[in-house]
């Protein structure tokens, strides 16, 4: 057997008679990676983590952690891995190192390590200043750093995440992306599920795209973002938008699509390489327009996200 951290193979999982929630879905994750299992509401996310957990059965197929077997061996397999699937509840009266205490005791952990560990993890989650304080008084996004720490109390090898940072304001989601990025530097394999392709952008190595339960791309976020051959150019100018101006524009080579933001901004879905981008800008200068600023505006990835999941509709 593979000894690959995450191994899915032929993963499927049917609710009831007839409805494939997820399809067949192989993947292998390698040591150390953050991989964001990127997908829109109902693409089957939740369901394969919670069979990666076995908290669902599986209807065919393997998941192994670590190399064993998820449905044959659940206690071998998982424990390595530590995992935030729903939020949790706390008890609102024990406050952070209390609860971690607690944890640790069902875990079997020796009291000294849960100790010690309390006090790494909760500097890793930047929650240590609020250890000797009742959970009830926290917000949702220090609850679900709190969820974070004690998914990694017991030293795992592999984190399983699912959509850490739905339901969270911006703040608590930026305070919990930064927890993520800082998870990032150490040793840890995380597979982390995601709608928000941003998120998985700022905080991934790795994107598996799923949509209706199928894997439809898997490759390093830089790999996915210049697969595509369509990028978003930002155009600021110093002077007014003007009509004819706009119609040559839409005619230049590459120019798929032009958006006018307001009187001296609009963005050009441009495919092309460095070169033609460059023309382009020369191009664009000889319409007579001033150029304040022409940049990339970095969503390659979304073009493909919504053309992966366009064609499998
Ligand atoms: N317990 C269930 N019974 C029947 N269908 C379900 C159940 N849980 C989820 N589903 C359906 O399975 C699909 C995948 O759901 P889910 O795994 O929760 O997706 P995601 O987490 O990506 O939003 C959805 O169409 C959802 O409605
Ligand atoms: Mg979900």
């Amino acid at each position: 057997m593979t000894q690959e951290p995450i191994v899915l193979q032929n993963l499927t999982k049917d609710y009831g008679k007839g409805f494939r929630a997820v399809d067949d879905l192989s993947l292998t994750v390698m040591p150390g990676s953050f991989v964001g299992f990127l997908g829109p509401n109902g693409a089957g996310k939740t369901t394969t983590i919670k069979m990666l957990t076995n908290l669902l059965t599986v209807t065919s197929g393997h998941a192994y952690l670590n190399g064993i077997d998820v449905s044959s061996n659940p206690k071998g397999a998982l424990g390595g891995v530590g995992a935030v699937v729903e939020t949790p509840e706390f008890y609102p009266f024990l406050t952070p190192n209390e609860t971690l205490e607690y944890l640790g005791a069902i875990r079997g952990m020796p009291k000294a390590d849960v100790r010690k560990r309390s006090k790494e993890v909760l500097e890793l989650v930047k929650m240590t200043e609020w250890s000797n304080v009742r959970i009830g008084k926290f917000s949702k996004g220090m609850k679900q750093r709190i969820a974070l720490a004690q998914a990694l109390l017991h030293e795992p090898t592999i984190v399983l995440l699912d959509e850490p940072t739905s339901g969270l304001d911006p703040r608590g989601m930026v305070e919990v992306r930064e927890v993520l990025k800082e998870l990032k530097k150490l040793h840890y394999t995380v597979f982390m599920s995601s709608h928000l392709l941003n998120e998985v952008q700022e905080v991934c190595s790795e994107a598996a795209l799923i949509d209706h339960g199928k894997l439809m791309a898997y490759d390093s976020v830089s790999n996915l973002s210049t697969k595509i051959d369509s990028k978003k150019l930002e155009v600021r100018i110093a002077d007014q938008v003007r009509g004819d101006a706009m119609d040559k524009l839409r005619e230049f080579q590459g120019v798929r699509l032009l958006n006018i933001v307001n009187e001296q901004q609009f963005f050009i879905d441009f495919s092309g390489d460095e070169q033609a981008q460059a023309d382009l800008l020369l191009k664009i200068q000889g319409l007579g327009y001033r150029v304040v600023s022409f940049k990339e505006s970095g969503v390659a990835l979304e073009n493909l996200y919504m053309s992966l999941i366009k064609s499998s509709r």
